[in-house]
């Protein structure tokens, strides 16, 4: 049995079932769907690609603790609509005890149920199945104490496997550091691929193309290519603008590689070099990515990390001119949002914002130290919008992001992105060689 699933069961205990559902296709228009992606939760602990199926894991069960309700093998549907594991396949292949069609969920429901202390459910993300457990819970009301022993506790799973995502195995570390090295390259083939007259849309193909081709299911999230001024737009992702000579392209992509998600940004020069004032702003955000990255390690805190980044940018702004007065008093004002209105990151995995509490108590936001095993990007940026009357003139419309992928370690961190370069004399040399 996969260790996810083993640790969940021993987490749960024996007197508690869980009920996990695999996503959905949606509708795209008409009779066409998206291009299904599984329920992260569902995938972490059974890895079983296919929509329109649940788990259900029973930790005190004999013979059957893990059982997984599936679509059933139908030659015609396949023929349609493609292959199914089947029951066969969901014990074969994914290590179900019991497998079953799932449209014998709802009667065996009951069964599965009965005798149970606490049932781990989420309701309010499938709203089909939330009315399939609702009737469940108010048909045994009546019987409840005569033959029927439902399980009184309902406690949303969420957190618990959030917190296992959270901290990654060597495992998943592998697959990240595949999706980083992947995404890496792509962007690396973007900047000598980058020239004057382009479309972004083309810069979008090439890093997606790379991304396909390399063996990753695709990005992990809506590419933003975004040249001159759209990279003052945080989630610009109309992609298709022509770049122009003397702007800078900032580029933040990743891929999903067996489920895991990368996350890179870089901004470059369109005709591989920077200006001056180009490069003035660069080298402020990439001496703030280099301290925050530096500190994305054991004990530090969100909040730390966060407040350190705020500082040091606020700081460059003051040294780029963009804002003038007392540190202390530009922060406590907020007067660096102007320029610099993001989270400096967030946790990376399954989700490209992933699972996991960035606070240890209700109160006290952001304060969760860094700890082994933890993935986290490290993404300070700087925007200074083409109309800002009140920013020097040279920097206008310069938008800036540098982002990295960062795995912290008992002495340290790893830098899984570490394969593209982010230096502005080391752009300059792969864009030019
Ligand atoms: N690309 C999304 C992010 O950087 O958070
Ligand atoms: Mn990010
Ligand atoms: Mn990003």
């Amino acid at each position: 049995m996969r260790k996810q699933l083993k640790d969940f069961m021993e987490q749960i205990g024996k007197d508690a079932i869980a009920v996990i559902p695999a996503a959905h296709e949606q509708t795209r228009s008409y009779d066409t769907e998206f291009k299904f992606h599984q329920d992260p939760d569902f995938y972490y602990l059974t890895e079983f690609p296919e929509p329109d199926a649940i788990a259900v894991i029973d930790p005190a069960a004999r013979k059957s603790r893990f059982t997984l309700f599936v679509r059933p093998r139908d030659p015609l549907m396949e023929t349609w609509y493609g292959r199914r594991q089947g029951v066969e396949g969901a014990k074969k292949n994914y290590g179900a005890d019991k497998a079953m069609p799932i449209e014998k969920f709802e009667s065996e429901l009951p069964k599965l149920l009965n005798g149970k202390e606490k049932l781990y459910y989420r309701f309010g993300l499938d709203n089909r199945l939330d009315q399939v457990i609702l009737n469940y819970l108010s048909g045994q009301r009546f019987r409840r104490l005569k033959t029927a022993y439902p399980p009184h506790t309902i406690i949303d799973p969420t957190l618990l496997i959030g917190e296992m995502r959270l901290h990654k195995t060597p495992e998943e570390v592998a697959l990240m550091q595949k999706a980083a090295d992947i995404a890496a390259e792509a962007h690396v083939v973007a900047m000598r691929e980058c020239k004057p007259g382009l479309n972004e849309a083309q810069i979008e193909a090439i890093i997606e193309h790379h991304f396909r081709m390399s063996g990753a299911a695709g990005a992990s999230y809506n590419s933003i290519v975004g040249g001159g001024a759209n990279a003052t737009i945080l989630h610009y992702v109309e992609n298709n603008a022509p770049l122009k000579d003397g702007d800078l392209l900032l580029v933040d992509a990743g891929c999903e590689y067996q489920g895991y998600a990368s996350d890179i940004t870089r901004t470059f020069p369109v005709n591989g070099r920077f200006t001056k004032a180009q490069r003035e702003v660069y080298d402020v955000v990439l001496e703030v990515q280099l301290e925050c990255l530096a500190a994305t390690r054991k004990g530090v805190t969100v909040k730390d990390r966060q407040d350190l980044s705020i500082e040091l940018l606020t700081e460059g702004m003051k040294k780029l001119g963009l804002l003038k007065g007392k540190t202390k008093d530009l922060i406590k004002k907020g007067a660096y949002m102007k320029y610099y209105m993001h989270g400096v990151g967030h946790y990376l995995g399954l989700d490209v914002h992933d699972a996991g509490r960035y606070f240890t108590e209700q109160k006290a936001r952001f304060s969760r130290p860094f700890e082994p095993g933890m993935v986290l990007t490290v993404e300070p940026g700087l925007y200074i919008p083409a109309d800002d009357k009140t920013a020097p003139a040279k920097y206008r419309g310069i938008g800036i992001r540098i982002e990295d992928d960062i795995l912290v370690t008992e002495d340290g961190n790893v830098n899984l992105t570490v394969g593209v370069p982010k230096d502005a004399d080391a752009i300059e040399e792969i864009m030019n060689s």
